[in-house]
């Protein structure tokens, strides 16, 4: 790669989570411009807007300077050829990751060549972390201040305790 190297960090983001920002942040330090993209995952229902989900983001992520949060609606391969992204970065926990990133991975090669997916192990304190374990804490009114970050615990907490989902 040449020039200024971006790489894109996709995901559902429904909403970040401290292992999110934990990979973020590693990926800042890879690349000139990070750009986090919340995108449509067709099998899951959202609990929160991509709106509020781009929000969450720049609340937690505001101390990191080269991000730039983003939410689309297409396809992911055609999204990183508009801004001249070639790279990916995901974030993978356990084996049990692996087989759906590796075909989502496969799968956007085949539609974006010049796309490289890069895989970046999980910090082993967010291995368990997921954003659906975080929703079902909180919709039963449970802490989830140690699965995300400071800055967003009120509006997550508000918003799924409340059952506004
Ligand atoms: O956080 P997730 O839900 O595992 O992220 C999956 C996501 C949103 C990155 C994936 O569903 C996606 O890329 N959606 C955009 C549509 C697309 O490009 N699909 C083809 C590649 S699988």
């Amino acid at each position: 790669m040449t020039g200024n190297k971006i790489a894109i960090c996709p995901g559902s983001f429904d909403p970040v989570t401290k292992g999110h920002v934990d990979i973020i942040q590693r990926a800042s330090k890879l690349f000139d411009k990070i750009i986090v993209l919340v995108l449509v995952n067709p099998n899951k229902k959202p609990s929160f807007n991509e709106h509020e989900r781009v929000d969450l983001l720049k609340k937690a992520t505001f101390h990191i300077p080269n991000l730039e949060i983003d939410f689309y609606h297409g396809l992911l391969a055609d999204y990183a050829r508009d801004k001249g992204a070639k790279a990916l970065v995901k974030g993978l926990r356990a084996m049990s990751d692996f087989e759906y990133e590796f075909q989502q991975s496969l799968t956007n090669k085949i539609l974006n060549p010049e796309l490289e997916t890069l895989f970046v192990n999980t910090s082993s304190e967010f291995m368990y972390l997921s954003s659906s374990m975080v929703k079902q804490v909180a919709s039963l009114g449970g802490d989830i201040s140690h699965f995300v970050v400071a800055s967003t615990l009120e509006d997550i907490q508000n918003r799924l305790c409340k059952g506004e989902e």
